[in-house]
């Protein structure tokens, strides 16, 4: 099983870092050991959302200039003994590059069970280094004409960036405001707008943005949490049934 997964998607705020946290918190626990990586230099928010803003005081840039040792930038997160984050650098200019980013995931990984990169919005030298050390990518979208296209064309730059193994996650779902929109007859069309297989849908739910706001984990038995569980069992393998589109 590939260990090392970029999250990214076509359009800035389909929900990137929303799901790295939240699914990054699914796995840790399911038992895994878990790495979180924020790629998005200068505009980072995985630190926020994992209760750890306050305590930070190195992050990935240090560790690359020789500032820090990886384990004085690598914090645990506030309500996870098993979820860490390498916190994103804090000025744009200090985008580590698609080499040394390569090189540091590569060591680092062999910590962990799994390394989640959240991948800045675009498809600039942020996306590249993100894209660099992962083996596979899920395409976070939501179900709409412009967001979908966005992800088509973030699909071929990864498979130019050489990344075959790619998944598409379906945001921000909600059933009925599907079918009132219209803009497509069912989830198949959805997948096939994006070009992607799809891995997993996640409801809209208040709960899941209140959870990244106020730096909390999504509550198990909400409907985002449960589909973040659903979605971490999918990564590693277990084959979970898709619950009926009404249900969202
Ligand atoms: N499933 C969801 N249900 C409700 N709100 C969500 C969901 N996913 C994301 N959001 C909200 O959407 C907004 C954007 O999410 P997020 O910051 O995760 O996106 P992003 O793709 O990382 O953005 P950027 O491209 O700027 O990095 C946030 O306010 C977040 O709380
Ligand atoms: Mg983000």
């Amino acid at each position: 099983m590939e260990k090392i997964t970029v999250i990214t998607s076509g359009k800035g705020g389909a929900g990137k870092s929303t799901i790295t946290a939240g699914l990054g918190a699914a796995l840790a626990a399911r038992g895994k050991r878990v790495l979180l990586i924020d790629g998005d230099a200068g505009l980072g928010s995985l630190d926020h959302m994992l209760g750890i803003a306050e305590r930070r005081v190195f992050d990935i840039a240090d560790v690359v200039s020789g500032t820090a040792d990886p384990d004085k930038a690598v914090y645990v997160s506030a309500f996870s003994p098993n979820l860490f984050l390498l916190p994103a650098p804090e000025t744009e200019e200090d985008v580590i590059s698609p080499d040394i980013m390569r090189e540091l995931v590569g060591i680092l990984s062999k910590y962990y069970d799994h390394v989640l990169i959240d991948s800045p919005a675009g498809v600039g030298q942020g996306f590249l280094s993100a894209c660099a050390p992962a083996k596979r990518a899920l395409l976070v979208a939501t179900p709409d004409p412009v967001c979908l296209r966005d992800t088509m064309q973030t699909h071929l730059r990864l498979l130019e960036a050489g990344i075959t193994q790619q998944r598409l996650i379906v945001n921000r779902f909600h059933c009925a405001t599907f079918r009132a929109q219209g803009y497509y007859p069912d989830l198949d069309a959805v997948i096939d707008a994006a070009g992607v297989r799809l891995i997993g849908v996640i409801p809209d739910d208040p709960q899941l943005a209140a959870a990244g706001a106020n730096a909390r984990p999504a509550p198990e038995k909400s409907p985002g949490g449960m589909a973040l569980a659903r979605l971490a069992a999918r990564l590693e393998g277990v084959k979970v049934p898709l619950p009926p589109l009404h249900k969202f």
